[in-house]
């Protein structure tokens, strides 16, 4: 349960992505896949080495849906759920990939963010991310 104060800190980095969401989702994935290629055998259907334009299309529909769960901080079980279904019932994505997908998230909002991600927003965004992984990787049981 996040604090309303890294509510607010969520959000306000929120902000300063939002209208961005292909062109971080794309180097979010690239750093995924390039610095934990284990994590390639998900997407095997892209290919060995995804195109900047499938990296494009599925980063951005990823961070589409994590602006969702911005939105909805307060019941991320029922605006994930279908997502959550097809994570654990269809992709079967192990849920080890995920504190890895946050990780370079991180890196990515460091990167582009610089000094205006302070230690609080990364502390904030951790703890948010992490509750959205356990959403959606919660239904493996
Ligand atoms: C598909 C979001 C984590 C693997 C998707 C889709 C979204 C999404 C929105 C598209 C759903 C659709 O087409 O209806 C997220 C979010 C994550 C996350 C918000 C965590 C914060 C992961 C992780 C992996 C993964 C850790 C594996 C390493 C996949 C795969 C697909 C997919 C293989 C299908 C791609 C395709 O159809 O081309 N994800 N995802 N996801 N996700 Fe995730």
């Amino acid at each position: 349960m996040l604090s309303a104060q890294e509510r607010a800190q969520v959000a306000q980095v929120w902000d300063l992505i939002a209208g961005h969401e292909e062109s971080f989702g794309a180097e979010l994935l690239l750093r995924l896949f390039t610095v934990y290629p284990s994590t390639k055998v998900y997407f095997k259907h892209l290919g060995f080495c995804p195109d900047e334009t499938q990296l494009l299309t599925h980063g951005q529909r990823m961070l589409e849906a994590v602006g969702v769960a911005v939105r909805h901080m307060d019941n991320l079980r029922a605006a994930l759920s279908p997502l959550a279904d097809l994570h654990a019932q269809v992709l079967r994505v192990d849920p080890s990939n995920f504190p890895l997908l946050i990780q370079c998230f991180q890196v990515v909002l460091a990167s582009h963010l610089q000094g205006e991600f302070t230690v609080e927003m990364q502390a904030a965004w951790d703890k948010f991310l992490t509750g959205v992984s356990v959403v959606l990787t919660e239904k493996y049981r």
